[in-house]
């Protein structure tokens, strides 16, 4: 009984992936490698490592124009499938601090994250998320999504502290994963500390201009990628379909 309550404490401090249930079923690179899904996302890495005209990105921001197509699952895909194959330990940090996700594709309890690391009220140790697969941890944006209202603040000290994340753990890939650039002025700002972006589009969803305003708002410089993020609803063809494909983007 004691050896059990100290252990709920110790894992109510640190929260672990998988705590509380399965991973998501569509973190590919973890259920099924094997896949097809699993193979895109593996010729995405490989592009990114691969690069000619430019040196490996560090730090890699995935974003997209609007909500729900696929920027966390692209994102934890890709951050899956470095730590699998390259020899460097790989972070996901989690930017979007209004409406955290990752809890629940990594299913571990909502924990403290960059909102609670700006209020000065958990330090990043406190907050890295460990989780079954080597050499993969997590940053969590929020326990408590910040009730100030100062987004463009806000936005700043989370670009701060992304910086100091990544000067801090200059031995690892970052994975950003942000808020829609439709959304928030986040994307933005957060742009600004990534080597790399790769925008998701996800198929038939996506309005061209809305994908083309997305472009405009970034350093285009930046931008090494495209995924078409191909979502398909139907339940009996959910795993048939679901591609990714990558393009470069000039
Ligand atoms: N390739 C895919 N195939 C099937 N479902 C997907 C795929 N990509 C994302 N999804 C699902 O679509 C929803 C939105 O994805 P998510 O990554 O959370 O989007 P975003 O981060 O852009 O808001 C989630 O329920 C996710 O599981
Ligand atoms: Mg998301």
């Amino acid at each position: 009984m004691k050896i059990s309550k100290a252990l709920e404490k110790q894992n109510k401090e640190h929260p672990v992936a998988g705590m509380e249930g399965e991973l998501d079923d569509h973190l590919y690179m973890y259920h099924m490698p094997y896949s097809y899904t699993a193979e895109q996302i593996r010729k995405i890495r490989t592009q990114i490592f691969h690069m000619t005209n430019r040196a490996i990105p560090r730090v890699i921001m995935v974003t997209s124009s609007v909500p729900s197509e696929g920027k966390t699952i692209v994102a934890s895909n890709l951050a899956i499938s470095i730590a699998k194959s390259e020899e460097k330990h790989v972070l996901l940090i989690e930017c979007d601090m209004r409406k955290p996700t990752l809890y629940r594709v990594f299913k571990f309890p909502k924990s403290p994250g960059l909102s609670e690391i700006i209020q000065g009220k958990a330090t990043i140790e406190d907050c890295l998320v460990k989780t079954p697969i080597e050499k993969f941890t997590i940053l969590p944006a929020a326990e408590n999504p910040p009730s100030n209202p100062s987004e463009l603040l806000e936005s700043r000290r989370m670009a701060s502290i992304i910086e100091e994340v990544a000067t801090r753990y200059s031995d690892r890939f970052i994975i950003l994963d942000t808020p829609p650039i439709q959304a928030t002025v986040d994307p933005k700002i957060i742009s600004g500390q990534a080597d790399a972006i790769i925008v998701v589009a996800r198929y038939r969803y996506i309005k061209r201009g809305d994908f083309e305003a997305a472009l405009d708002n970034l350093p285009r410089d930046k931008i090494i990628g495209t995924v078409l993020n191909a979502v398909d609803e139907i339940p009996a063809v959910k795993y048939k379909y679901k591609k990714y494909k990558y393009d470069k983007y000039y």
